[in-house]
């Protein structure tokens, strides 16, 4: 708990309704990716100062190379230009980012490698960006990972349960408390598939540019009214 809120360990956010944002206002969609990322930066140091140590968020998926090529272009030139300015110095945040790496530019390859490497020693927080990202490539990418070890005898058959398997998803990352999607589409679009198992749903109507720390506190209000259960019956059972 902080004050009124319960806080969850690991919040995932679906970032969209950046097209409409824009579109509302007559501009092009680009600039509604600008302010997406603007917002972001903002918010991400918001939601780890709230005590959230993990934040998952899911910048751009496999399938969004269905877009327009100048769309994707503009999308990869803001990441490679803007990613450098998620680190913080002053903060322990670590930056990592899951998803395949095929398809994407050098550029992008270094700006990445970058915020990673400079971030590598980190280790309160936990920044996972989603680019590139498939739920379920995530889940045939550890499948084949676990094939190849099993092969090399590295792993037996006995070794392999769902704590096992989360482990060789992208970057490990852990189960999902609190996912949100901006923009009122109620649908999950192949996010974290296997984390977001038993993860409490949000979806505001706001478009991400607009879902600024106020929105995210009502979030949390949401969250804290949420009874968790697990499959059981009260919200604490996970531990019983
Ligand atoms: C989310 O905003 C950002 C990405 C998918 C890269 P959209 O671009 O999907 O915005 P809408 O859904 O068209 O409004
Ligand atoms: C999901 O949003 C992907 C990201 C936010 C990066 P989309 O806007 O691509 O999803 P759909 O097409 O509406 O399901
Ligand atoms: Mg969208």
């Amino acid at each position: 708990m902080n004050g009124e809120y319960k806080i969850p360990n690991h919040v995932a956010i679906i970032l969209d309704g950046n097209g409409r944002w824009a579109k509302k206002r007559g501009l092009n969609r680009s600039l509604g990716h600008k302010a997406g990322f603007e917002n972001l930066k903002k918010l991400s140091k918001y939601i780890f100062k709230k005590g959230v140590k993990v934040l998952s968020v899911f910048a751009f998926s496999t399938e969004n190379f269905k877009r327009s090529k100048e769309e994707v272009d503009y999308l990869m030139k803001l990441f490679t230009n803007n990613f450098k300015q998620l680190i913080d110095h002053n903060s322990d945040v670590k930056i990592v980012f899951s998803g395949r790496k095929s398809n994407l530019s050098n550029e992008v390859l270094a700006a990445m490698h970058e915020v990673e490497e400079a971030t590598k020693n980190h280790s309160t927080y936990l920044f996972n960006i989603c680019l590139n990202y498939g739920g379920r490539a995530d889940i045939i990418d550890a499948t084949k990972q676990i094939a190849e070890d099993y092969k090399e005898g590295k792993i037996t058959l006995e070794d392999l349960d769902e704590a096992f398997f989360q482990k060789y998803l992208y970057n490990g990352i852990p189960d999902i408390d609190l996912l949100i999607r901006t923009s009122g589409e109620i649908r999950i679009s192949n996010f974290l598939l296997y984390q977001s198992a038993y993860a409490e749903m949000y979806f505001p109507s706001v478009f991400f540019p607009d879902f600024d720390e106020k929105q995210f506190d009502l979030a949390l209000l949401e969250y804290t009214k949420r009874d968790r259960k697990f499959g059981g019956i009260k919200d604490d059972c996970k531990n019983n």
